[in-house]
């Protein structure tokens, strides 16, 4: 099984259900939980004392990044440790300009408002955001038609935060509205194993170090997967052993679900050996998603990104080409060839 296949919206990050009430469980609530992102927590936690001190919302909050880094943990942890409300929606249920009045008009002063995929808002919700943004004015539309009016509303000072995968999808106006943008990397192992270590406390699962290491190692540089995989593993050790996590169990577990030596998944895998065994090397992204059954979206947003900072596809003006690395790593032989591939 691929281990992301729990994922029903992988380019929005949003889990499963089972997925959904672990990540609350294990969800840190303040930046002092928060592991990694050392750049992120700091910038934000000082953003976060100004706007206390001068007793002022915080500025716009823009962040970017693959899914299961910790976009929604982020917000949340903003709205908690300034003590405001938080209210959430994602861009593409917000349809008509009735949806904006109905979250505007909830709005407390200094509240929280999280948009997640903030690049699927429709261009017309956009385009009414932005005085909502700037001026803290929203025009409401009273009647229908020619004889329709607009009223003007004030809004109370509030915080909105955006949560995205493409940073490149947002339109200028837009991106320029958000006082703070900040940009999620993949996790170190040693994040991701303070993290799998913290998640198993929580869980009650006995697990030595080397198989939290072995977790981290294997987690794509991504929290969500790697508190996805620990939970595998525990499954694993309870039906299979003791219930005890040791490294032997982690590697038959991890190695069950797909999961290679270094994290890659079947997707993954699968993405490197195409490009290869079809297409000699380099391929467009659309025919990419057509050999392997996916969203260009999920390519782009999920697959596509880990590959690069690994070091193994690269974006060249033809497309997507493996480099030497990649097909290291997949340990097959290029087919014999009279010109230079790379
Ligand atoms: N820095 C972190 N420290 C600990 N846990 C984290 C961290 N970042 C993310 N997580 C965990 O990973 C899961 C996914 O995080 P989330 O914020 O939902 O990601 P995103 O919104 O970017 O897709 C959550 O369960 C969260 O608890
Ligand atoms: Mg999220």
């Amino acid at each position: 099984m691929n281990p992301r296949d729990d994922d029903d919206s992988p380019v929005s990050g949003v889990g499963s259900t089972e997925d959904k009430r672990y990540e609350a469980m294990l969800r840190p609530t303040t930046f002092s939980e928060f592991i990694g992102q050392d750049h992120v927590k700091d910038q934000l936690s000082i953003a976060i004392k100004a706007a206390d001190r001068r007793d002022e919302a915080l500025e716009h909050v823009l962040i970017y990044g693959p899914p299961g880094l910790g976009k929604t943990t982020i917000a949340r942890i903003i709205a908690n440790e300034r003590g405001v409300p938080f209210r959430q929606t994602s861009g593409p249920v917000i349809e008509r300009r009735g949806d904006v009045a109905a979250l505007l008009s909830q709005l407390e002063a200094y509240s929280v408002l999280f948009i997640d995929e903030i690049h699927r808002l429709p261009s017309h919700i956009e385009e009414i955001l932005y005085p909502a943004m700037e001026d803290l004015m929203f025009d409401i539309l009273i009647g229908e038609g020619p004889g329709a009016n607009a009223v003007r509303i004030g809004l109370p000072p509030f915080t909105l935060i955006g949560a995205t995968t493409r940073a490149g999808m947002l339109t200028s106006p837009l991106r320029d509205r958000f006082g703070h943008q900040v940009k999620l990397a993949y996790y170190d192992n040693e994040a991701l194993a303070q993290i799998v270590n913290v998640s198993a406390m929580k869980l009650e699962f006995d697990i030595d170090e080397s198989a939290t290491r072995e977790i981290a190692h294997r987690a794509r540089g991504t929290p969500r997967i790697a508190n996805r995989l620990l939970r595998r593993v525990r499954d694993f050790a309870e039906v299979e052993g003791d219930g005890h996590g040791d490294l032997e169990t982690a590697r038959e577990a991890l190695t069950r679900l797909g999961v290679d030596s270094i994290g890659l998944d079947t997707l993954d895998t699968q993405y490197l050996t195409i490009l290869v065994e079809k297409f000699s090397t380099t391929a467009g992204l659309e025919t990419m998603a057509a050999a392997l059954g996916e969203e260009t979206s999920t390519l782009e947003d999920v697959v596509e990104p880990f590959l690069i900072q690994r070091g193994f596809i690269m974006k060249t003006s033809r497309g997507r080409t493996i480099t030497e690395l990649g097909i290291r790593h997949l340990d097959l032989d290029l087919p014999a060839s009279d010109g230079d591939l790379f």
